[in-house]
């Protein structure tokens, strides 16, 4: 039963390489045995040469890589029923008892599903001849464990996601970058950044870049915001100031729940303060490229403790997420992570923001 299976899954982050590294390595130091589920769910249903043995050295090398090399797929099949019975038979073909998924929340819901599922498909595949009654026997329970891997930094229950040092790290080289073109001129940019429904990158890296302003969905701006914004940039003008830079998240909303956008945002630069402004969309550059240290360093850690987790399990123990918190690595209740993630939505779709922010910074120690 000490067989671990590793996945990642849903879009990819910088770091995932790492984690998947750090699983391996731990693995083998515990005895374990260590298997790759290529393309995600994908992979764990159609078998075959998708679930593979890991060596040592197959993870040599990809601590420096971004994205993930072990693939990741969306996969309507693991959605059915069907789709999942076959998997589970996969991994018990292989003797798979433990699996280590790095995704997002859809990823992280999606095993813990499959894990409460576990005992009932055992029965079916045993009554359909699938599985013998020794195999049922030494796999009556999957141990699961999730690391979040996502540059958004959206999951609750951890303080840094995998990928969001390097997607930060991506903005403000491109800020930097931007800024020193526009040193002769004077200029407006306006850049659209990542983070799906969350500020978080944004409003660091604004913070990081010393940008003028930066709208983010958990802080629509109120009133005339527009002759707000017009005004700061003016005063700043006359301070001699040559130069602003404005970050729009691209989940930012206005009052009433009107998607707030960089191309508008320049419209009104360009008509009411006639300032030269330029729009830069920089989409999938801050999910390329290697990580940064503290991501090699992040994924390590939590998938080191993924595998500790995985061993200390016993039967019923529910499924946890590796979460970082202030400076500790902590396990915390998966589902309760993931209602809860799905809560801050829920207040946001509410205008609660200050609730979704509340929730999404709350301990789940103690
Ligand atoms: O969740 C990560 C993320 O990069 C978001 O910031 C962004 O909204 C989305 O994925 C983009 O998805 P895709 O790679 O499918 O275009």
């Amino acid at each position: 039963g000490n067989s671990i299976g590793v996945f990642t899954s849903g879009g990819d982050s910088q770091g995932m390489n790492a984690a998947v590294r750090a699983v391996v390595r731990m693995g083998f130091y515990l005895g374990c045995k260590v298997f790759f589920i290529r393309e995600g769910y994908q992979g764990m249903v159609d078998g075959g040469e998708n679930i593979v043995e890991a060596t040592w050295s197959s993870v040599s090398g990809i601590l420096q890589m971004g994205g993930t090399v072990i693939g990741s797929a969306r996969c309507k099949e693991f959605r059915e029923r069907n789709g999942r019975l076959i998997a589970a038979a996969n991994l018990i073909e292989r003797g798979i008892a433990n699996l280590v998924v790095i995704g997002g929340d859809g990823s992280l819901t999606g095993a813990n599903c499959f894990r409460q599922e576990w005992p009932g498909m055992l029965d079916e595949l045993l009554q359909t001849g699938k599985i013998t009654s020794q195999q049922r026997e030494d796999h009556k329970h999957l141990n699961v464990v999730g690391l979040v891997g996502s540059i958004d930094n959206d999951f609750c229950g951890t303080d840094m996601t995998i990928g969001t040092d390097t997607a930060l790290h991506r903005i403000i080289e491109a800020v930097d970058a931007i800024a020193t073109t526009a040193l002769r001129q004077v200029r407006a940019f306006v850049l659209e950044v990542m983070g799906r429904h969350c500020g978080y990158l944004a409003l660091v890296g604004a913070l990081a870049t010393e940008a003028d302003w930066v709208f983010i969905p958990e802080w629509p701006p109120e009133g005339d915001w527009r002759a707000t914004l017009c005004n700061k940039l003016a005063a700043e003008r006359g301070q001699g100031q040559r130069l602003n830079i404005i970050l729009v998240a691209e989940g930012a909303i206005d009052e009433n729940g009107k998607p707030i956008t960089a191309e508008e945002v320049k419209q009104l630069l360009c008509d009411k303060m006639k300032i030269d402004t330029r729009v830069t969309v920089l989409g999938h550059v801050q999910r390329g490229g290697s990580p940064s240290a503290f991501d090699r360093i992040l994924g390590s850690r939590m998938g080191a403790e993924a595998v500790l987790a995985l061993m200390d399990a016993k039967p019923g123990t529910p499924a946890c997420v590796i979460s970082i918190e202030g400076n500790s690595t902590v396990r915390v209740p998966l589902m309760e992570c993931v209602e809860r993630t799905k809560e801050v939505q829920a207040s946001m779709d509410k205008r609660n923001f200050d609730e979704a922010v509340r929730l999404r910074g709350k301990s789940f120690q103690n």
